[in-house]
């Protein structure tokens, strides 16, 4: 029987990538159980908003969960939206994040941007296992493609050198901030 894994999460994206790259555990999101509620990130980094949803989920199922808190981090604007990243226009519409980061980004010559993924895996008595990835780019002029989510159709992949939003979802995940975090994270977990 496969290992079970709570994902302190309801984005749908993530949860996909997850489920991907952990093919060897039984992956739910936190919804899957009957929780309903949302959880407040109201941290300053991506490591206390990463604890903030791990912590809630943990406590409210009594059994351990893994928390992912992520974002795009852009040079030129010193390092926004980073932690805001999911509601950088105001009404977490990925297509609306997009459209204010291309405008923020009209005429500026330095495009490069990173993704940043930092875990968390918190169990109930209050153990903490934390790793984080990172993945380098730029910030195109433009929307290309449909794939993958968020930031995705405007990101060019240094280490793939294509958008993110025409590569596959393997290619995605050969070199995304999250699966580098998950890989770490599992590392430290499984010794
Ligand atoms: P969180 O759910 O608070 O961690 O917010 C994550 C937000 O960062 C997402 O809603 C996206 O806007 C952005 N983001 C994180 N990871 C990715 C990714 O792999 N591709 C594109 N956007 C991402």
């Amino acid at each position: 029987m496969k290992r079970e894994i709570v994902v302190a999460s309801g984005n749908k994206g993530k949860l996909k990538e997850i489920k991907e790259m952990l093919k060897d555990y039984e992956v739910f999101g936190y919804k899957d159980f009957g929780l309903d509620f949302e959880i407040e990130e109201n941290g300053n980094t991506f490591f206390e908003n990463a604890l903030i949803k791990a912590k809630a989920v943990a406590q409210a199922l009594g059994k351990p969960a893994l928390a992912d808190d992520s974002g795009i981090v852009v040079e030129a604007l010193g390092g926004q939206p980073g932690i805001y990243s999911a509601r950088y226009a105001g009404d977490g519409d990925d297509a609306h994040n997009n459209q204010l980061l291309l405008k923020n980004m009209e005429g500026v010559e330095d495009r490069r941007a990173k993704f940043v993924c930092c875990m968390v895996y918190y169990t109930p008595d209050g153990n903490v296992v934390t790793a984080s990835g990172e993945t380098r780019g730029t910030i195109m002029q433009a929307p290309e493609g449909s794939n993958g989510f968020g930031y995705d159709c405007i990101f060019f992949s240094e280490d793939l050198q294509k958008g993110l939003g025409v590569a596959s979802d393997q290619e995605k995940n050969s070199i995304s901030h999250r699966s580098r975090a998950l890989k770490a994270l599992m590392e430290k977990l499984n010794g």
